[in-house]
């Protein structure tokens, strides 16, 4: 205002007083203006509204990351939804009927010491309550609900009362598969199996597949992968053996099958039951299973 307030002078006379006139009723105009907006903003500060000033630069948020076992379970479901598995979930609180004796583990059946268990106390029912110790009746209840043609993934925590170590924690995720079909063999259950670790570790990685037993599976087989921490020759991790078993697997008893109203002359199924932390510590190199539930951030930071 003051520039052009002086550069009237240097106009012609004739024109001088319009422009004195109009530069004098702008620079009022101005006055009032900033009068009123100075008076609103006073109010408003007495008022204890807020004031944010738009220019200071931004914080960045702490958005977090996933923890591996998350990451892995989620690859996993990944690696096996173009074979057609659909996820399901089912209760971490069992009936033993559920965790045992569906699965042809009666009573008192020694493979029950396979699994020591937590049981819970349950007023109606004692000694039937427990925490789920793989996540095996997952089948059962699957069964139980549908007919073939089934293929399900059973994703979740599992309770043990182990004696906890750098391959054990009493505390860890299991994942369930289950097919059943008109003509489901023991070559569907490797070649999954195969194609799973080719999915998740590339064709590089060594896998073997050797007989187990599992009162619920007929035959029953177990899948080891070549230790990652000696390379094959012993160490604390694989328990001196060159080799980390991922998963217990086998077709499911036809026992198993009957009791849940299947035909097992008409169908059969295969199972396996594989252990989360076991497949992220061969996926990251983990030595010591401990490390994913001690709430390091310096090691959690790393997978993020
Ligand atoms: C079972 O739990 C069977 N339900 C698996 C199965 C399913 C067999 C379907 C046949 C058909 P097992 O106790 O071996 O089996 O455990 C399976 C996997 O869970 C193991 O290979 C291992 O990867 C993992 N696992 C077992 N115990 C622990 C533990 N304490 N800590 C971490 N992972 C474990």
């Amino acid at each position: 205002m003051t520039a052009l307030l002086r550069s009237i002078g240097s106009l012609p006379a004739a024109e001088r007083p319009q422009a004195g006139k109009a530069a004098n009723e702008a620079r009022e105009k101005l006055e009032t203006a900033l009068k009123v907006r100075g008076a609103n903003l006073s109010a408003a500060q007495e008022h204890d509204v807020e004031e944010i000033d738009v220019t200071l630069p931004g914080y960045r948020p702490n958005i977090g990351g996933l923890h591996p076992i998350t990451r892995t379970l989620r690859d996993i479901a990944r690696a096996f939804a173009p074979l057609g598995f659909r996820m399901v979930d089912t209760p971490e609180v069992e009936w033993d009927e559920y965790n045992f004796e569906k699965l042809n583990i009666p009573p008192d059946h020694p493979a029950r010491d396979m699994w020591d268990t937590f049981f819970l106390k349950s007023e109606s029912r004692p000694g039937e309550m427990l925490l789920r110790t793989h996540t095996s009746p997952a089948q059962i209840r699957l069964m139980e609900q549908i007919q073939p043609p089934i293929r399900i993934l059973a994703m979740g925590r599992c309770y043990r009362y182990e004696d906890v170590d750098a391959s054990h924690e009493s505390i860890f995720y299991q994942i369930e598969g289950l097919a059943v079909d008109t003509a489901i063999t023991m070559s569907d259950l490797r070649g999954v199996l195969e194609y799973f670790t080719r999915t998740l570790f590339g064709r590089d990685r060594e896998i073997r597949i050797r007989g187990s037993f599992f009162p619920f599976t007929e035959p029953s087989c177990e899948a080891e992968m070549s230790c990652h921490v000696c390379g094959g020759t012993g160490c604390r991790v694989c328990g001196g053996t060159g080799w980390i078993e991922i998963l217990g697997a086998g077709m499911v008893h036809p026992d198993v099958l009957r009791g849940v109203g299947y035909d097992p002359d008409k169908y059969s199924g295969f199972a396996f039951g594989m252990g989360a932390e076991r497949v992220a510590m061969l996926r990251y190199g983990i030595d010591d299973i401990r490390n994913f539930y001690r709430n390091d951030l310096r090691f959690l930071r790393q997978f993020n």
